[in-house]
């Protein structure tokens, strides 16, 4: 047994002890990898190293907002590989904290994921925080009006289009004579770029993301599962929690200020397997499986 797995069997007799009824997750990209979802920053199989083909002033311009005004395409590329659906299915780490919900000892997750794997797993929305949004919702860049049509939205999406603002902004006179010789106005719409409502580098996480922050203060233990906590504000959240909480890491490398505390316990490597062990160590083995089969 090496040092992280006796620290992970003491994780589990804390969480067995009842002690740890406020469990606050912080999750990204890494825990959708086994779905068949890309990261975006490991060095061969990411996003990132893969949008050569877009020709990109640099892979992060795919998310910047004043790059997606001249030219929404490689965002709408990108979109159509990671548009949610019935295509991809959760992982055994999503349904770990679906299990969490269910045993009421999930205070919060907050995710940077924008695949909706967590709802798809059964996680309760209200325990969900989306700090980079989601393509639930989309609205015009210019006038903000939301595009209500989702299924209209998901169409253009899988066609490779990109949706334009429908919003009347008046009328144009039309000169030929419509049926009955009456004239007819054409209408003029707004014709906006639409774009999924994520956040783009250089825009404003959700309010509720700073809303809820304080919940990471309240909890008494903090599991941080497949992000490389490069991208702030998100990346400061694990440092918010008291400094006698335990934080556990489930990812394959070691990230942030994980091993800086005492309490800290590193779980390196696949997180699905990370998980299964403390399963194991809680008894909740056979459980995980059945939520994740269903
Ligand atoms: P990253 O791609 O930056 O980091 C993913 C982390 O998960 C890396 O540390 C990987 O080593 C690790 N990882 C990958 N597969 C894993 C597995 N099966 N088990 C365990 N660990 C694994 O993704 P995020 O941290 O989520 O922004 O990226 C943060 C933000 O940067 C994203 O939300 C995105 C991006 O720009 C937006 O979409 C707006």
């Amino acid at each position: 047994q090496n040092l992280s797995e006796r620290s992970l069997a003491a994780v589990a007799d804390f969480i067995k002890s009842g002690r740890a009824r406020r469990i606050v997750v912080m999750t990204g990209a890494g825990i959708s990898t086994a779905a068949g979802i890309p990261d975006f920053r490991s060095p061969e199989t990411g996003l990132y190293a893969n949008l050569a083909a877009l020709n990109l002033p640099e892979p992060e311009a795919v998310f910047d907002l004043a790059f997606f005004q001249q030219n929404p395409r490689p965002f709408y590329a990108l979109a159509r590989e990671l548009y949610p659906g019935a295509r991809y299915r959760p992982t055994v780490s999503h349904a770990f904290l679906a299990l969490l919900a269910r045993k009421n000892l999930l205070h919060v997750l907050f995710t940077q994921n924008i695949d909706c794997l967590e709802r798809a797993a059964g996680v309760p929305p209200d325990r969900i925080i989306e700090a980079h949004g989601s393509f639930a919702t989309q609205r015009c860049i210019d006038c903000r009006e939301p595009f209500a049509d989702d299924a209209k939205m998901r169409e253009s999406v899988e066609r490779g289009e990109v949706p334009r603002c429908e919003r009347v902004v008046g009328r144009d006179e039309d000169e030929t004579d419509g049926i009955g010789g009456k004239e007819q106005d054409e209408e003029r719409r707004c014709g906006g770029l639409v774009k999924p409502d994520i956040v783009f580098f250089g825009e404003a996480l959700p309010k509720a993301f700073f809303e809820r922050s304080g919940a990471v203060q309240e909890a008494d233990l903090v599991l941080v599962m497949g992000t490389s906590l490069q991208v702030h504000p998100f990346a400061g959240l694990p440092n918010m929690a008291e400094e006698e909480v335990p934080r556990v890491l489930f990812n394959l490398e070691r990230v942030g200020s994980f091993g800086t505390r005492a309490d800290d316990v590193m779980v390196l490597g696949d997180c699905d397997a990370g998980v299964r062990k403390l399963a194991d160590a809680l008894g909740w083995r056979d459980e995980l499986e059945k939520a994740w089969r269903e």
